[in-house]
């Protein structure tokens, strides 16, 4: 059995025009209105096809293939990361929806559901894996309280997606109601291509944490004030992005640090910068290092506030442990690329993604497809449309395996 790559490529074509960017990727921030528009799409399209739809109180949309018993789920997300790819996330959850159509189409008698699902906020432009966690049970007051998007633009965005805060927790599934969790997803990095390997078997996730650090100093004129008598928040932050940058290649080998976004106020030509606000994000695959890192990280970020003479607010805004996926689950992902003679490769992901929540809850594996250049977050991430469909016939063996393996 395969999925129908035609279908698969028109529906894959037609979700990247929701929020196309001219330069061939996609805009579709966490419940903004091209995300909004995607989700729509995807179920009516579901919908159409004669498959069940829904939409549980965290937002996440889902298209379902009922039977008796547990659910089996297969997902990703439809959200991206400001000016991303078209592939991040919507291959999988396009993939998932058309495992259900050809299951539906050989009106396959399997003793779980199916569900195709898309998951609210994966790339954290509000929080962060909001829906996978409220899914899985472990959202946490103090996660919503400090989102790395700001409480302003949370709740906006809730608001528009028609969701309460105090209802997320209603998303909520009983473990014993799922029988797994399976996503299909670029690598977003270079090692399949590298390797000549078609599918790749993902053995764990990394563990990521952000900041916001707030740099305080003292506005000033900039043509008057000399040099030596200025706090400037602006150059505060800069050393710190330096020194950061230093302390992990020189101490922390495999992890990786990045302050993504620095906005300097009241930011014009000619005045002092008077506050300095830096998105820091870093990650690691072990998490007693991950603590190192924060440690040594904030440190350093203390130090270059007091060499300039400023202030200094941190604020954790997201934490995701290193993740373990499900040896079990990475078997049948082998089995069904070896099926279909497909050279696989085991692999760790540097890339957060929403298997990470659903394995504190289910057995959960993921399947990588090669990125072209190792290349994602960016209007250039490319991946071959054979991996694609490769990526979406292997997520329907693994499926099939998962499911038929609760048949004994
Ligand atoms: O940031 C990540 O690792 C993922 O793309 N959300
Ligand atoms: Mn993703
Ligand atoms: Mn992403």
């Amino acid at each position: 059995m395969h999925v129908d790559a035609d279908l698969l490529r028109a529906d894959f074509d037609t979700l990247a025009e929701i929020g196309a960017t001219s330069d061939g990727g996609v805009n579709r921030p966490s419940l903004g209105e091209s995300h909004l528009a995607a989700r729509t799409w995807f179920l009516e399209r579901a919908a159409a096809a004669g498959l069940e739809t829904r939409v549980d109180a965290a937002g996440n949309h889902s298209a379902v293939l009922p039977a008796r018993g547990s659910t089996l789920l297969l997902g990703s997300h439809l959200d991206s990361v400001p000016s991303g790819g078209r592939f991040d996330g919507a291959l999988g959850v396009v993939a998932a929806l058309h495992v259900l159509l050809a299951l539906k189409k050989a009106a396959a008698e399997l003793p779980v559901s199916l569900e195709a699902i898309d998951f609210t906020d994966e790339e954290g432009t509000l929080v962060g894996l909001l829906g996978s966690e409220a899914l899985a049970g472990t959202l946490t007051p103090e996660t919503l309280a400090s989102p790395r998007g700001g409480r302003e633009a949370l709740l906006a965005g809730l608001e528009r997606a028609g969701l309460e805060e105090r209802g997320l927790a209603a998303a909520r599934r009983d473990p014993r109601s799922l029988a797994g969790y399976l996503e299909l997803h670029i690598e977003q990095g270079p090692v399949l291509e590298r390797a000549g390997a078609q599918i790749g078997v993902v053995t764990s996730i990394v563990g990521a944490r952000s900041f916001s650090l707030v740099f305080r100093g003292e506005a000033g004129h900039a043509g008057t004030t000399p040099m030596n008598l200025r706090r400037d928040a602006g150059l505060a932050a800069a050393d710190f992005a330096v020194a950061a940058e230093e302390l992990v290649v020189r101490d922390f080998a495999g992890c990786v640090a990045t302050i993504g976004h620095v906005e300097l106020e009241p930011g014009a030509y000619n005045v002092i910068p008077r506050t300095a606000r830096v998105a820091l994000e870093f990650r690691s695959a072990g998490a007693l290092t991950l603590g190192e890192l924060e440690a040594s990280l904030l440190a350093r970020a203390r130090s270059a506030a007091a060499r300039r003479g400023v202030e200094l607010e941190i604020a954790p805004v997201g934490r995701w442990e290193p993740t373990p996926l499900d040896p079990a689950v990475c078997d049948a992902i082998e089995r069904a690329a070896g099926a279909l003679g497909l050279l696989s490769l085991r692999l760790h992901s540097g890339a957060g993604h929403d298997a990470q929540a659903l394995a504190s809850v289910t057995p959960a594996g993921m399947i990588f497809v090669p990125s072209v250049g190792g290349v994602s977050h960016d209007p250039r991430e490319l991946t071959a449309w054979e991996d694609c469909v490769n990526g979406a016939n292997v997520l329907l063996g693994a499926a099939l395996e998962l499911a038929g393996r609760r048949v004994h």
